[in-house]
Parts: C-alpha cells; sequence; structure tokens
C-alpha cells in the first residue's frame, strides 16, 4: 500500500504558528577557540571539494575511513533509480571496522561503558578486546543456530552492553539485525519480527527504569503469540539475563523454544569467527520507523554507504577522537542509537557511554553527575531531554565538575529559549553545539553546522552537509529560494551514501513515499530528476542555514519518536465501542508533541471513563507506552467535509487552542462548536 500525502492537515501548520510567536531574530554564537584548535574537521575548501562537479567521487574521502576487503570499482551505480548502489564492487564487514582493526591501536582503551540504572551497582567498562572476545563468542552462538548471511533476526532488546555485542555478532555474519526499541509491545515487536521474516526473536528477562525492573521476557511471549497468529512463526527465543543465572521474569521459559544465551555461550567460550566479507550493497540492518499508513516500513540500510557515512559524520560533525568519551542519550533501538551509539562511534574507535534507565532518575541531576564521574566531552541528546531536565532543576549542572567540548541536539525543533539554557548552563559556555537534521531514513545526519567551520544559530539546524544539496521546494516543485522567508517541502536533490536501500519488501511504497512528488520522468536515470521528499516543512534564511518546522504527513513527533497517526487510529478501532476515530497532535511543553484521540461511539454505547480507559489500553499494547495519549475525548461525530473525509486539521486547532477557521463547507459544522466547547470550554 502506497503512503498517501495528505492535504487536510499538517503539523507544520501548527508548529508554524508557534514559530512566528516565539522565534526571534538571528543570532549566533561562535565555536569558542579551544574547540577550533583541536577539531577534526578545520577545512574550509570542504565545500568545494564536495560541489555537484566534484560529484559523487567527492565521497571516495568517507569511504577511505574503512578497511575495505576489496576496493570497489563504482562509486555510485544510478542504473537502477530511485534504488542508489553506493561503492559497488567493494567488500567490507561492519564489525571487522568497528572492533578488529581498532585492536593493534586500541585493544585495551573501552569501546563502551555501561551505567547501570542502580547507582549503588558499578560501571561496567568493556575494552575493544573484550568487545572482541564476546562478539566473537556470541557469533558463534548464532552461527551454531543456523543462522548465516542475509538472515534476518529481530532483536527486542533494552539499553544494556548485550545489546550492540549481539548487533555486532550479527554483523559479524552478515545477519541482517533488526533491532525493535524496547518500550514497544510484544505486538509491535511481532508485527516487525513477521515483516522482516525473522524466525529467531533475541530479547533479555527484564531491565531497570524509572527504579523498577521491567518484566520484558514477557513481551517476547506476546510477541511469539502474535506472530504464530499472523502466520509466520518465531522458532526460537534467545533471552539475555540482567543477571546471568538470576532470572527476572515471570514468564516461564518455554522448553525446546526458550534458551537463555549464558547457558548457549557456554559451548562458546574463546570461540572466533572470521567475520564475513559482504558486498558495499548488503543490508547491515533494518529499522522499522512510522509512516502515514498504519503499516511500519522496514527501511533497509547498506553495509559499506551507511558505516562510510557514519564513520565519517561521528568524526567530523560529532567530533569524535579516540580519546574523547562520548555520551549520546538516545535508545539504540531508535536510528539515532545504531548510528551514533554504535556503528558511526566505534567505526572511529570511540569510547561510547551506554546508560539504563531515564535522565531525570533518582533525580535530574543524573546525567551530570554521570558526566562528571565518566569525564564525559561530548554530550548528545534530544530537546525533550533538555526540556524535561531544565523543568526539572534548571541549576542542577552547575552543581558538576564536567566540562563539554561538543553538544548535539537531534530529533525535534529546539526552541531558541531551550537552546540557550542548554548552551549557557549545561554547556557552561565552553561547548559548541550542533542542531542535527536527519532521520531513520537517511542514516545520518542532512542538515548541521560543521562545528569549527560555522557559527551556530539557536533554533536552526544549518547548512547542509558538504555533498548533500537540499533545497526547499513548494507543492509544484519550484524552488523557494534562501531568504524567501516562506516555508516549503525540504528536499536532497541528490543521492548520498546513508540513503535508505528501500522498503524491506515493499519497493513501490518507496518510491511513492519518498520521490513520487517530485520526479517528472520514472524512466530517467539521471539522479537529479529524482529529489528526495523528506516530508518535513522548512524555511531557508539568506545564510543558507535550515529551520526544520516539524512534518508535513501524518505522522507524530513525540518526544523525538516517529508515531503515526494511522497506527493510533488503527489500536483505537480495536475497542469495540468505538465507531471512528482521529488522533492529531498536541503542543506540549515537554515533549514537543503529544497524541490526543478523538472517537465517536457506536449507536448502544454511551461516553463513559471505562471507554475513554479501554482506548488508553489498546493504545498501550498495541503500541507501547510511548505513544499514550495526552487527551481521550469521546465526541457525538467527528469534523467531516461533505465527501466523508475526517477533518483533523479542524481537530488539532482545536486541541492547540488555535482559530478552527471556515468550517461552514463541512458536513456537519455545528458538531465542531460542541466538541470546541468540550475540549477548550467557553473561555
Ligand atoms: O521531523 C523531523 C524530526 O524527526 C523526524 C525524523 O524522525 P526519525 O526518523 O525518528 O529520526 C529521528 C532521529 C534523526 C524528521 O523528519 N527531526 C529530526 N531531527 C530534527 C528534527 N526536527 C527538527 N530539528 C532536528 N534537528
Amino acid at each position: 500500500m502506497a503512503d498517501e500525502i495528505r492535504t487536510d492537515y499538517t503539523e507544520a501548520e501548527v508548529t508554524e504558528a508557534e514559530v512566528a510567536v516565539h522565534w526571534g531574530e538571528e543570532d549566533y554564537y561562535y565555536p569558542p577557540m579551544h574547540f577550533i584548535a583541536q577539531a577534526n574537521m578545520t577545512d574550509e575548501t570542504i565545500y568545494e571539494r564536495f560541489s555537484e562537479e566534484n560529484f559523487p567521487e567527492c565521497f571516495k574521502e568517507y569511504a577511505d575511513l574503512l578497511d575495505w576487503d576489496q576496493y570497489w570499482h563504482t562509486t555510485l551505480d544510478t542504473s537502477n533509480p530511485p534504488f542508489w548502489k553506493w561503492f559497488v564492487g567493494g567488500k567490507l564487514n561492519a564489525c571487522y571496522n568497528c572492533v578488529d582493526r581498532h585492536l593493534p591501536k586500541y585493544r585495551n582503551k573501552a569501546a563502551f561503558i555501561f551505567v547501570p540504572e542502580p547507582e549503588d551497582e558499578p560501571h561496567l567498562v568493556l575494552t575493544y578486546q573484550e568487545l572482541f572476545v564476546r562478539v566473537n563468542e556470541v557469533a558463534a552462538m548464532l552461527q551454531s543456530l543456523g543462522l548465516k548471511a542475509g538472515d534476518r533476526v529481530t532483536i527486542h532488546m533494552p539499553m544494556v552492553l548485550e545489546l550492540p555485542i549481539t548487533m555486532l555478532a550479527c554483523a559479524r555474519l552478515g545477519v541482517i539485525h533488526s533491532v525493535v526499541f524496547a518500550g514497544f509491545s510484544g505486538k509491535a515487536c511481532a508485527e516487525r519480527a513477521v515483516d522482516s521474516g525473522s524466525k529467531i526473536l533475541i530479547t533479555m528477562d527484564g531491565y531497570y527504569r524509572n527504579g523498577k525492573m521491567l518484566d520484558h521476557k514477557v513481551k517476547a511471549d506476546e510477541a511469539v503469540q502474535v506472530a504464530a497468529e499472523m502466520g509466520s512463526p518465531i522458532e526460537k527465543v534467545l533471552v539475555w539475563r540482567r543477571y546471568p543465572r538470576q532470572y527476572q521474569s515471570k514468564a516461564p521459559m518455554v522448553e525446546g523454544r526458550d534458551v537463555f544465551v549464558d547457558d548457549l555461550l557456554k559451548a562458546h567460550r574463546g570461540a572466533r569467527v572470521k567475520p564475513v566479507s559482504m558486498p558495499a550493497e548488503a543490508p547491515l540492518f533494518l529499522m522499522y520507523t512510522s509512516g502515514t499508513t498504519g503499516k511500519p516500513k522496514g527501511h533497509v540500510h547498506s553495509t559499506g554507504g551507511y558505516l562510510a557515512y557514519t564513520a565519517w559524520t561521528s568524526k567530523n560533525i560529532q567530533d569524535i577522537h579516540p580519546e574523547d568519551v562520548y555520551w549520546c542519550m538516545a535508545d539504540i533501538g531508535w536510528i539515532t542509537g545504531h548510528s551514533y551509539i554504535v556503528y558511526g562511534p566505534l567505526a572511529v574507535a570511540a569510547t561510547s557511554v551506554i546508560y539504563e534507565g531515564v535522565p531525570t532518575y533518582p533525580d535530574a541531576g543524573r546525567p551530570w553527575r554521570i558526566a562528571e564521574q565518566l569525564g564525559v566531552n561530548i554530550f548528545h541528546t534530544s530537546p525533550t531531554a533538555i526540556r524535561m531536565l531544565r523543568k526539572a532543576d534548571p541549576e542542577a549542572p552547575l552543581r558538576y565538575n564536567y566540562e563539554f567540548k561538543h553538544m548535539t541536539t537531534v530529533g525535534e525543533p529546539i526552541e531558541p529559549d531551550v537552546w540557550r539554557w542548554y548552551f549557557h548552563v549545561v554547556g557552561k559556555e565552553r561547548a559548541v553545539i550542533v542542531d542535527t537534521w536527519w532521520q531513520t531514513e537517511t542514516g545520518g545526519f542532512l542538515c548541521t553546522t560543521i562545528p569549527a567551520l560555522h557559527p551556530m544559530k539557536p533554533g536552526s539546524a544549518g547548512p547542509a552537509l558538504p555533498g548533500i544539496y537540499a533545497a526547499i521546494l513548494d507543492d509544484e516543485g519550484n524552488e523557494i529560494p534562501p531568504g524567501a522567508g516562506k516555508a516549503g517541502n525540504i528536499v536532497i536533490r541528490n543521492p548520498w551514501p546513508s540513503i535508505t536501500q528501500g522498503i524491506w519488501g515493499d519497493p513501490d511504497r518507496f518510491i511513492n513515499t519518498y520521490y513520487a512528488k517530485y520526479n517528472k520522468d520514472p524512466n530517467s536515470k539521471d539522479w537529479r530528476d529524482w529529489p528526495y521528499f523528506a516530508g518535513d516543512a522548512a524555511t531557508q534564511a539568506a545564510d543558507g542555514y535550515f529551520r526544520i518546522l516539524g512534518r508535513v504527513d501524518d505522522v507524530i513527533n513525540v518526544a523525538g519518536h516517529r508515531l503515526g497517526t494511522k497506527e493510533l487510529e488503527s489500536a483505537v478501532l480495536t475497542v469495540e465501542a468505538v465507531a471512528e476515530a482521529a488522533v492529531v497532535p498536541r503542543h506540549d511543553e515537554v515533549k514537543g508533541r503529544v497524541p490526543d484521540v478523538y472517537a465517536s461511539l457506536k449507536p448502544g454505547y454511551e461516553p463513559s471513563e471505562e471507554i475513554r480507559q479501554e482506548i488508553v489500553r489498546a493504545i498501550e499494547t498495541i503500541i507501547g507506552k510511548i505513544a499514550r495519549p495526552k487527551n481521550v475525548y469521546i465526541v457525538p461525530d467527528l469534523p467531516k467535509t461533505r465527501s466523508g473525509k475526517i477533518m483533523r486539521r479542524v481537530l488539532a486547532a482545536i486541541s492547540n487552542g488555535h482559530d478552527v477557521g471556515d468550517v461552514t463547507t463541512l458536513a456537519n459544522p455545528e458538531v465542531v462548536e460542541v466538541i470546541r466547547q468540550m475540549v477548550q470550554g467557553d473561555e
């Protein structure tokens, strides 16, 4: 099924109104000299080197950061647009590049430092040598279960060292991993496992969050049951134990199906597995993300192009040097964690911190305590986390003795006011900030300042990266020039190495979602005819900096997590009493956006607290707690056009206290006022 771009409502409309009110003048902040003096990227000719006339060969510089078993013969193959192939003919192994090749120099350096949630448990340090040993053992174990290059494995694990170890073990064998965020429900995990054709699910018994040990294995049991109902059984469940030999779950192990990983590993102590040399364009992993239909899209990321791009950006945008201590607070279950906790940082021999829990438990001093204890000097987080920490304890960073040289914000627009707190209080005016705009589909950063070369501008992501030819187009495909003061759709006019290779099993949906809008000639082999439509509204200032306004499709960005409104609506419709449902984003001071549910009931049902609770429960069990709605309004009817289309734009205006505009042409205009009074009172 193709994604449709709906025109009756855009989140950007809501956001733009806020932009006009809150976001003021253009002010620049300059990188401090001490940062510039040590920065990896200070070459002012970089944009010339990556200009269109040097495309695509300029990206050789990216690929040269990696060790290749066989060098490529074609930098970019455009013979089957828009399925671009990078570094064709080349062969490499991602695990080898992230682990083995660092051993001669960095064997005894920390690759990962794990910070458990209970503060009385010690940090765990995994050196590159120890990572090598453990990845090899797990790879041998996976191999003994019959897994081989090209097979898919679903990993539903929390933030623990065993997660990157498992991912890298898959990569060592050329097995395609599909990591599902641990906060997703068993059912959501099953849908993704079924779509990818995984027969093996790797999970963990439990993990800590907010002071509680969560039972995670129960989700695996549900996933197995749902996958069987969907006709695509999961045959084996491998269960890591949070504490070896102490099982943390109430769910019994199922004979013949469930196995403890620590038991299995006994047979593979000290094993070594030769890294499998994979073609550059072979899939490294799948990452599912929400789109505008109810079904999540499994994006396929390649081995060579993806790793080259994340390595280059980790080195030059994150400014990671091997001697730094780098901490990205994202979850590995999202693309940020894949690209900028695991693959990019390890490819450049970083020391990467992984923490369990949440930033504000046991108190909002936790991130700064961790930074102080571990000597973190590069810090990477989201606007939601920054807003949350500022709200909980705005002075906390001042009480801790740490010093960041570099900070990142990612995933949502950041309000200039929040940016300034991040800069002055968290960064103590000593750190540069990069605001990196990108997506699951893009694999790595697309728009950001290069930290030693550009001044920062609060609320703006910055110019496009070298070799990324970004532009703003109107709906007809005309370019809106920089400085025009007009919003439009941000597009990337060219392919780049880490671009998604497509949607697993659905090439048509891929073309329709990202290319149909602006491609005028489907037979063209010229990449210039295939602008990538990102689904975000943006403006570009005269200085070339992009400011991202928000999604133009039915995706809600909740706390930096992408949720499809259709997925939520489908969940609501599973409640027996519900006739129709619409989900719209409401502005939230901390999370950016939160979902509001509007539902009408079937005849014979009366609105009640029970039905409201049932709706919330349906969303939590079908998707997960991250999708929990802020409000559930049971309304007499949903506003509709005469052709029966639900007017989500009107509901979004009501949720956000905006003017609903002219509704006289609707089929049922009277219901708008009824809903408005219900939501806003009659002030
Ligand atoms: O709307 C944009 C927003 O997050 C979306 C991508 O979400 P996801 O695929 O989950 O990847 C998140 C991590 C990259 C985008 O379409 N977004 C991402 N980065 C920014 C942003 N919005 C504003 N500023 C950013 N820096």
